[in-house]
């Protein structure tokens, strides 16, 4: 059954990558990557609520020089204003080939993300260090051995000529294990645990990879030794000799056999640093580690109450470093597959080109929108969202991008709601489950849907209960982890918040909703194919 899902995620995701590869004329320009306004905030200050901070200092991020070289309750309180303005408004079985959980979650999250996704990973001598093959078939390609092999089983080494086969696991210690004897319960849970940490501390160590520019660095550099690399970077070299250390370990980032020279493969470039720009690749992976430390931050303040007392957290009132850094990775789909994924539907191209009105509820930092705004400029376009930070991020990048056809609305501060039978298009990207109200949303929307007009929504690829997720779903610990930290949250942040949680809208659930609501059809589309949501079109 878990085989089952995974493989049906991965046909999703390959398709994904097929949409995304296939850029339309119209499509946004691509954009310098240290001005993109939602990267720029992870490097300046450290993500605290402070985001309208002076642009950063051109050319590379610096972290400054380090020293010398050397040795249930439901329903509580909360600000209740989400919704109603608006209305009114792996481990466990990769486990079993590795003992390293937490990094392997970690690894097939990336890998599942990343690689357009579903391709197998395999160590490789080609200068192309790893051979990302494309399946025949998805279904026929992505085994979980695969995956392990991504993470763990491969070597850390990618390949200097010969340096592959220095660290490539031999036969007889393939053989060894494979003898050694069955791991009692205590030393299991151990190990699993211990992966959690190395995927913790691996998580911070992404973010400050990003933030201190040592993945761009790697990229412009590599392959390059830690001083050359320091050097390049203005930092202290102890401190990045040991993160590079780390990094290979990990297998982020390549090294040779001697550990001295690192580098970041094509592949690796894509997945860690190719967010905008003309490099910009749909495989890009890294930006939602820049939201990592601030929710940790959550989980030290607000989120101990909220246990406690049932109250909830609005994402008008989170730091700006997790919305955006959300916003972040859902955009890297909005960004290069979601207009061919619109103009895969029948009539949708004609119209978006002769020009409508199109909205985006929960729009967050727009890059959804303002793909749709640059690939039709005779659309005028409205993003809708009760998180002022993000709106403020969508209003700089959308004036930066010169985009004149589009808007931000905050129904927190603006009673008007959505205007009645305005739009040709509404569109919403993961936040219906988000919601406090996300039925009066719903409802909203659909009174604000043109005749002739289409509601797309996308949300969580949920299963139908809690138990199928928890067994079945192969993503279930990060999407239950983001549920814990926002998403739970952010539907509790009314009194009687309808706290749907990351995983809570499934198929059937969201049909009924929007039948609820008043759409006279609700059907799943199967041209939007993305690696985490399910998208559906209502009509009225
Ligand atoms: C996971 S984010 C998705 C943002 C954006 N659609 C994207 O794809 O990047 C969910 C968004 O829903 C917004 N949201 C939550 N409740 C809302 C409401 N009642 N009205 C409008 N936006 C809301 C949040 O502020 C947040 O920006």
């Amino acid at each position: 059954m878990r085989r089952a899902a995974l493989a049906l995620l991965a046909a999703m995701v390959a398709a994904a990558a097929a949409a995304a590869t296939a850029e339309p004329a119209g499509q946004p320009a691509h954009f310098a990557p240290e001005e993109h306004i939602a990267a720029r905030m992870l490097h300046e200050g450290d993500g605290q609520r402070a985001m309208q901070g002076a642009p950063a200092p051109a050319g590379s991020p610096r972290g400054g020089k380090g020293q010398q070289q050397g040795g249930g309750k439901q329903g509580g309180g909360g600000k209740g204003n989400s919704g109603p303005k608006i209305a009114a408004p792996l481990s466990k079985w990769i486990a079993d080939t590795a003992s390293n959980d937490g990094w392997l979650m970690m690894s097939f999250v990336v890998a599942w993300f990343a690689g357009p996704v579903a391709k197998t990973y395999r160590p490789a001598r080609s200068p192309d260090h790893l051979t990302m093959q494309s399946p025949r078939h998805p279904l026929d390609r992505v085994r979980l051995g695969d995956v392990g092999a991504a993470g763990f089983a491969a070597p850390a080494v990618a390949e200097l000529p010969d340096a592959a086969e220095a660290a490539a696991p031999s036969k007889a210690a393939a053989a060894e294990a494979a003898a050694a004897p069955a791991k009692d319960e205590h030393t299991q849970m151990q190990e699993l645990l211990g992966g959690y940490i190395v995927g913790g501390m691996t998580c911070n160590l992404i973010f400050l990879g990003e933030k201190l520019g040592l993945y761009a660095g790697l990229k412009e550099h590599g392959p390059c030794i830690a001083a050359d690399l320091a050097a390049a970077l203005d930092l202290n070299e102890r401190y990045v000799a040991e993160w590079l250390r780390q990094q290979a370990s990990a297998k982020i980032v390549s090294t040779d056999a001697e550990a001295e020279q690192f580098w970041l493969t094509p592949a690796q470039a894509d997945v860690l640093v190719n967010e905008y720009g003309p490099d910009s690749s749909p495989h890009f992976f890294a930006g939602m580690f820049s939201c990592i430390p601030a929710m940790s931050r959550m989980v030290e303040g607000r989120l101990v109450d909220c246990f406690k007392s049932g109250a909830g957290i609005g994402y008008d009132e989170i730091e700006p470093a997790v919305t955006c850094g959300v916003c972040r990775e859902l955009g890297v789909w909005s960004r290069h597959a979601l207009v061919p994924s619109l103009c895969a539907l029948p009539g949708m191209r004609d119209q978006l080109e002769t020009g409508c009105q199109v909205a985006d509820v929960g729009c967050g930092c727009g890059e959804a929108l303002m793909a749709v705004a640059a690939a039709f400029p005779n659309c005028t376009c409205t993003g809708y969202d009760i998180a002022e930070d993000a709106l403020r991020v969508a209003r700089e990048e959308a004036a930066r991008r010169g985009l004149a056809n589009i808007s931000f609305v905050n129904p927190g501060l603006d009673d008007r709601g959505m205007p009645e039978q305005a739009f040709q298009l509404v569109m919403t990207h993961d936040a219906i489950h988000d919601m406090a109200h996300p039925q009066q949303v719903l409802e909203s929307i659909c009174k604000a849907v043109a005749p002739g007009g289409a509601y797309i929504v996308g949300d969580m690829s949920a299963l139908d209960s809690h138990a199928e997720n928890v067994h079945n779903h192969p993503l279930a610990p990060m999407l239950y982890g983001f549920s814990c930290h926002l998403c739970l949250p952010s539907g509790m942040s009314a009194p009687d918040g309808a706290a749907l949680g990351t995983t809570g809208i499934s198929e059937r659930m969201m049909k009924e909703m929007l039948r609820a609501a008043g759409f006279r059809t609700a059907e799943v589309l199967p041209e939007f194919q993305h690696p985490l949501n399910r998208y559906y079109i209502a009509t009225v």
